[in-house]
């Protein structure tokens, strides 16, 4: 089936972080990198088809949105600092426009803001990063996500 998504873009991005990951040298937090920024990039795609909205650009944000804390071990203003890097990234591999950069950075700016509402793209960065959370720990829905997932819930019919 031609999705007509184009995989090479995301493959691409994918690799790089990849790559950024294998150099975080303490185990526990590359291990967790992966296993949270992959699962948030698999609940960007899932959303993204679920609301009609680019497949391609979310799968990006959710690959990239928390970068920076993963790579520096530090979490504090990690959206704003991790927007900046992944325009530079995105920038650097030729292969996104700059209108589709911008959708990006402004989703991974915007992640942190979990109490307002923005762009499509924004929200879906949002919600994708509540639901790994609690689709990795089923048994514990954190305060802050509470409101977020049961939206989720609710439009998941579940
Ligand atoms: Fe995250």
């Amino acid at each position: 089936m031609d999705t007509g998504i184009r995989t090479d873009r995301i493959e691409a991005v994918r690799e790089i972080v990849s790559g950024m990951l294998e150099q975080v040298p303490d185990v526990s937090l590359r291990a967790s990198g992966y296993v949270h920024i992959f699962g948030v990039a698999d609940a960007c795609v899932l959303l993204a088809m679920k609301r009609d909205e680019d497949i391609e650009l979310a799968a990006v944000a959710g690959y990239l949105h928390d970068i920076a804390t993963y790579t520096t071990g530090i979490s504090a203003d990690h959206a704003r600092r991790g927007a900046g890097m992944a325009r530079s990234i995105l920038s650097r591999t030729g292969l996104f426009s700059e209108e589709e950069i911008k959708t990006v950075f402004s989703a991974i700016f915007y992640h942190s803001n979990k109490k307002e509402i923005h762009g499509p793209l924004d929200e879906i960065l949002k919600d994708a990063d509540v639901m790994q959370h609690c689709l990795f720990d089923p048994g514990y829905v954190s305060k802050k996500d509470r409101e977020r997932f049961e939206g989720l819930c609710e439009e998941f019919g579940l």
